[in-house]
């Protein structure tokens, strides 16, 4: 069977998901798969590449040139990806990639892919819709103030009130749908929050303001269609107080603590709102449920990530391998959830026919 790698992207995870493809390119079982690559450009073309048959030999196999393009490289649209017995696993993060997009045109075009779908990696993916969504079903989360572009350029005096009436400094402003801290600022005054919305808004027209909190980041890595199972939490043990995309992919200066040394209780708690999360909006396949813990042992419920980071250091991978199930093994469970999801969604189609 083959694999078709779809990564790059045109956001700014563009090379974490390189990292990621290249991870999983290491782990893949060559014996039962090949590995067709298919790679993002930045700017949005698609190419083509060879098809791997074992391990490339360094990350730079998956950097496609197709201007020097030898037989293999070629410049593709989008839907000449789709082959028979062929499965799409979108190694791709933030916009345009875990936000619905991609998965509504693997739908289009009749493809099984791994992970979540269209509705549950839109709403994941955007951080004001989530918290709409997990509010209606009791997790906690953080207070927050979510404010729209045009609300803020028609009237910012009225929006510095209104954080200022519900939020203390520091206030984190976050672009609703970005991940990896990008456009994410700290604002520990009136002139920061300026700031920092200016900033957001070049992301995404739609930001939120969160109360800042002093907290350890705990995650869950969660897996399965129906039958859902999730890891013990982990631990991201920071030296420095905000998780920026630096600190995340540059300086490698992250520690995993797994499992997170918290009491049992706590442990269960985040299992069970990950769990609750997770069916709420739907999942399927995978997702990262990352939380604040506060020194007085409260939860509060982050974000839920349907992409998480897959590098073989990443938390989500990281998570599964001490709970017993190894890099190339998890591949596999991933790969035949989205086959199953698939065969079930043919299978409901065919039931309506009838
Ligand atoms: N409300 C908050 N209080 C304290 N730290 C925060 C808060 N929100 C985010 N952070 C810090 O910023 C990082 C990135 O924020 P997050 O919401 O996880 O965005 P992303 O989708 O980019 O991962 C977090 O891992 C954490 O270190
Ligand atoms: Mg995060």
């Amino acid at each position: 069977m083959k694999i078709i790698l779809l990564y790059g992207g045109q956001s700014a995870e563009h090379e974490v998901s390189i990292l990621s493809a290249f991870s999983v390119l290491s782990a893949v079982y060559y014996n039962y798969y090949q590995v067709q690559l298919v790679y993002i450009t930045k700017d949005g073309q698609w190419v083509k590449g060879p098809v791997l048959t074992e391990k490339p030999a360094s990350e730079e196999v998956l950097r496609l040139h197709w201007q020097e393009a030898g037989d293999t490289d070629q410049l593709i649209q989008p839907c000449q990806i789709k082959e028979d017995n062929a499965i799409v696993l979108p190694i791709l993060h933030g916009p345009n990639g875990e936000d619905g997009t991609i998965q509504g045109f693997l739908e289009t075009i009749d493809m099984p892919y791994v992970g979540a779908g269209v509705m549950t990696s839109a709403s994941s993916m955007d951080k004001i819709m989530t918290k709409y969504i997990l509010y209606a079903v009791g997790i906690p989360q953080v207070p927050y103030v979510p404010v729209l572009k045009n609300q803020w350029k028609e009237n910012p005096q009225k929006i510095f009130e209104q954080c200022e009436g519900t939020l203390l400094y520091p206030m984190f402003v976050k672009p609703a749908n970005m991940g990896s801290s990008v456009g994410i600022t700290e604002a520990n005054d009136r002139d920061e929050l300026q700031q920092a919305l200016n900033t957001a808004y070049c992301y995404d027209s739609r930001v939120v303001i969160e109360q800042g909190i002093e907290a350890r980041e705990i995650e869950v890595a969660i897996l399965g269609n129906e039958d859902i199972r999730t890891t013990l939490p982990g631990e991201i043990v920071k030296d420095v107080a905000f998780y920026d995309y630096n600190t995340k992919y540059i300086n490698n200066s992250i520690k995993l603590q797994i499992p997170a040394q918290i009491p049992a209780e706590v442990q269960d708690k985040a299992r069970e709102y990950a769990k609750i999360a997770y069916t709420t909006l739907g999942g399927r396949g995978l997702s990262r449920c990352d939380f604040f813990l506060t020194n007085k042992n409260e939860l509060f419920l982050n974000e839920i990530n349907t992409m998480p980071g897959f590098t073989q250091f990443s938390m989500y991978p990281s998570l599964w391998e001490k709970t017993g199930l190894p890099y190339g093994d998890l591949i596999e469970e991933l790969i035949q959830l989205g086959l199953n999801q698939y065969k079930q969604k043919k299978g409901l189609q065919i039931d309506v026919d009838e």
